[in-house]
C-alpha cells in the first residue's frame, strides 16, 4: 500500500474534506487531538501496535502500545483534572524528550487545556517571558529542570503547580510542587475527554521575531486536519512504517509531526533522547529498522561532515523515505543523501505559524536539488512584490512568500498580541516573512528571511533577545546581533558590542560577557563571537543598521547607506 498518487492528481479537486472524511470528522462534531492520537487508533483495531519506542541516553528503552498511549494519557488527564486544571488553562511541558513529554501532550489536550511546550534547555529568563505571557497555570517538568522554575516562582503568582515527573523520594518537594509518576499512576479506562470543538485552542508555541518578546502562536484542535494529511501524503506515513522525527517537541516540528501527524496516522514512532553523533544516529536507524526519517539540514550537514566511511558500518537499507525541514536544504546535501542512502532528503517548508507543511517536494515529484518544491494541495502560495503586495505573475522574480489564509492548521492569533498577528497579513495574503522566487515549473527557491531573525541550525533566534541580554552587562554600552556563515548550522550568532567609558576590549572581558549571557539565553541563542567596535552603524534617526554588519559578515554588497549616520 502506498499513499503516493501523483501531485497533479492530488491537486485536482482537492478539498480539506478529504482529510475530514478519512478521520470520520463531521463539521460541528467534537474534535480532540488527544483522542485522535490514541483512542481512535485503538478503535481502528491497533490497540496492541507499538506507538512509541523510546531510547534514553544510556540506551535504556521504554515501549508503549497505542492502548498504553490511550490509558497513560487518560491518567495524565485525570491527574491534572484532580489538581483543578481547567479547560483552556495553559500547561507548560518543560522536559527532555522523555515519554512523559509525548504522552503528557496528549493528556493535557484530553482535558481541553492548552499545551505550552518549551525547550528544556531554556534558562530561567527565557522561561519567564514565555510563562508570563501565557499566564501558565502548571508546569510539568523533571527534577533536573525544576530549579529554573523555582528561581522565578516569586514573579509568577498565577503558576499554581510544578509537577515533577521523577521526584527524589529522599527529598521533600518544594513550594507548589507535586509529584507525578506517569507510568505508575492510575490509568482510567473510561476517561471523559473534554468535548473540544474545531476552534478550541490546543497548542501554544513560542517563536522569536526581530523585535519584542517571543510570540505565542495559538493553534486549535482543527489543525489536526492539516497535520494528519500532510504527514500522510508528504511524509508518506504508512501503516508498516517505523518513523523517526528527530525534532524536539519544544519546537513545532516535534509536535506537528513528532506527535500529532505521527500518532493520528497510527504509525510506530521511535524517539531518541540522546546527544548527536553520526554513530549514534546510524545505530539507532539500524537497530529500530527506521523506514521514514524526518530531520533537519543542520543534522544532515553534520552527518556529511562525519564522512561516508562511518555509514558503511551500518545496515541502513531499511530507510524508505527521507524529509527535511527548518532551514534551507542545500543541493549538496540532497545529492549526498541520494548517493549514501540511495534516497534524497525531500525538502519541506513551513513554520510555527502555519502549523503544517506548506511547500514541499512531494513524493513522486521530480526533485530539483536546492528547491523547496511546490505548495501542498489546497495551499495557494506565490511570491509577491514587497511594495505593492501583488503577485508578480511572471516566474523568476524574487519577492515575499505569500499564502492565501484559510488552511486548517493556520495559527489563530498571537497570544495576547492581536496587533502583531494582524501585521502578518497584507492585501489578503498571509506573509510568513521569507523571500523566494518561483521557476517556470512552479518550484519555489528559498532566498532568505525578510527580517533580521537568525536561523541557526533550524532554531530562530531574535537578535533583540540576545542584544537585551548583552545590554544588561555593566560594561556593554550598545550591541547589535547578526548572523555569520557556518558550514554546519548555516548561520550562527555574532554580537557587535561597544563598551562604556572605562572599559577596554580584552579576552577576559569577552569571556566574562559570554559567561554572563550564557545564564540568560538558551544555548542555541549564544553568540559564537563577540566583536568589540568603536561605534555601531546607525540611521540618522538612531536605529542600529544590522544590515550593514550582516553584509560585512557575509561578504555582500552593503547596498543603500543614504540613511547612515556615521558613514
Ligand atoms: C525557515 C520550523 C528554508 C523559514 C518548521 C521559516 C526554511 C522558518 C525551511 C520557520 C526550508 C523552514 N527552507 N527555510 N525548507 N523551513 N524554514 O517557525 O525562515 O521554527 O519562516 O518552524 O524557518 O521556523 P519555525
Amino acid at each position: 500500500m502506498t499513499n503516493i498518487i501523483s501531485y497533479d492528481e492530488r491537486i485536482k479537486n482537492f478539498d480539506w474534506s478529504i482529510s475530514e472524511k478519512e478521520l470520520d470528522y463531521q463539521p460541528g462534531n467534537d474534535i480532540n487531538i488527544g483522542w485522535y492520537c490514541s483512542d481512535r487508533i485503538c478503535k481502528l483495531g491497533k490497540a496492541d501496535k507499538p506507538a512509541l519506542i523510546w531510547e534514553g541516553s544510556s540506551g535504556q528503552e521504554k515501549r508503549y502500545t497505542y492502548n498504553d498511549l490511550r490509558l497513560t494519557s487518560n491518567g495524565v488527564g485525570q491527574f491534572l483534572r484532580d489538581l483543578g486544571i481547567k479547560p483552556e488553562d495553559r500547561v507548560c511541558l518543560f522536559m527532555d524528550k522523555i515519554p512523559e513529554l509525548y504522552i503528557g501532550f496528549l493528556g493535557v489536550l484530553k482535558i481541553g487545556a492548552i499545551v505550552q511546550p518549551l525547550f528544556s534547555a531554556f534558562g530561567d529568563e527565557s522561561l519567564i517571558v514565555r510563562l508570563e505571557n501565557a499566564q501558565t497555570t502548571a508546569v510539568i517538568t523533571q527534577r533536573k529542570h525544576a530549579p529554573k522554575v523555582r528561581k522565578i516562582l516569586d514573579k509568577m503568582p498565577y503558576l499554581k503547580h510544578i509537577i515533577i515527573v521523577d521526584p527524589d523520594p529522599a527529598k521533600p518537594l518544594g513550594e507548589r510542587e507535586v509529584a507525578f509518576d506517569m507510568d505508575n499512576a492510575p490509568k482510567p479506562e473510561n476517561f471523559v475527554i473534554f468535548p473540544t470543538k474545531a476552534e478550541s485552542p490546543s497548542v501554544l508555541h513560542y517563536t522569536s521575531g526581530t523585535t519584542g518578546q517571543p510570540k505565542g502562536v495559538k493553534h486549535v484542535h482543527y489543525s489536526l486536519i492539516s497535520q494528519y494529511l500532510t504527514a500522510k501524503w508528504v511524509l508518506d506515513l504508512q501503516d508498516s512504517d517505523i518513523y523517526w522525527c528527530t525534532a524536539d517537541p519544544g519546537w513545532v516540528t516535534g509536535t506537528s509531526y513528532g506527535i500529532i501527524g505521527a500518532f493520528s496516522n497510527g504509525v510506530t514512532q521511535c524517539v531518541m533522547d540522546a546527544g548527536f553523533s553520526a554513530d549514534n544516529w546510524y545505530k539507532f536507524i539500524e537497530k529500530h529498522r527506521i523506514t521514514m526519517w524526518y530531520s533537519a539540514p543542520t543534522a544532515i550537514r553534520s552527518l556529511m561532515k562525519a564522512g561516508d566511511e562511518v555509514i558503511k558500518k551500518y545496515d541502513l537499507s531499511c530507510l524508505r523515505h527521507l524529509a527535511s525541514v527548518g532551514e534551507p536544504l542545500n543541493s549538496e546535501a540532497v545529492i549526498w543523501s541520494e548517493k549514501v542512502f540511495g534516497k534524497a532528503f525531500l525538502d519541506t517548508y513551513w513554520q510555527t505559524e502555519t502549523g503544517s507543511i506548506m511547500i514541499s517536494n512531494y513524493p513522486g515529484m521530480k526533485i530539483k536539488p536546492g528547491s523547496m518544491g511546490k505548495p501542498f494541495p489546497g495551499i495557494t502560495a506565490t511570491v509577491i512584490d514587497a511594495d505593492t503586495f501583488e503577485p508578480f505573475g511572471v516566474p523568476g522574480k524574487i519577492g515575499l512568500i505569500a499564502i492565501k489564509p484559510g488552511w486548517p492548521s493556520m495559527m489563530r492569533t498571537y497570544w495576547r498580541n492581536e496587533e502583531t498577528y494582524k501585521k502578518k497579513f497584507k492585501n489578503g495574503w498571509y506573509l510568513p516573512g521569507d523571500r523566494s522566487s518561483i521557476d517556470p515549473e512552479g518550484y519555489f527557491w528559498f532566498v532568505g528571511r525578510d527580517d533580521d531573525v537568525i536561523n541557526t541550525g533550524g532554531h530562530l533566534v531574535s537578535p533583540f533577545e540576545v542584544e537585551s541580554a548583552l545590554l544588561e552587562h555593566p560594561a556593554v554600552a550598545e550591541s547589535a546581533v547578526v548572523s555569520k556563515p557556518d558550514f554546519v548550522n548555516m548561520e550562527v550568532v555574532k554580537a557587535f558590542v561597544t563598551l562604556k567609558p572605562g572599559f577596554e576590549p580584552s579576552k577576559d572581558l569577552d569571556l566574562e560577557i559570554m559567561n554572563f549571557v550564557r545564564k540568560k539565553l538558551s544555548p542555541l541563542a549564544m553568540p559564537q563571537e563577540i566583536e568589540f567596535i568603536e561605534t555601531l552603524p546607525k540611521t540618522r534617526s538612531g536605529k542600529i543598521m544590522r544590515r550593514i554588519l550582516h553584509a560585512k559578515e557575509w561578504g555582500e554588497e552593503i547596498g543603500d547607506t543614504s540613511t547612515l549616520e556615521n558613514d
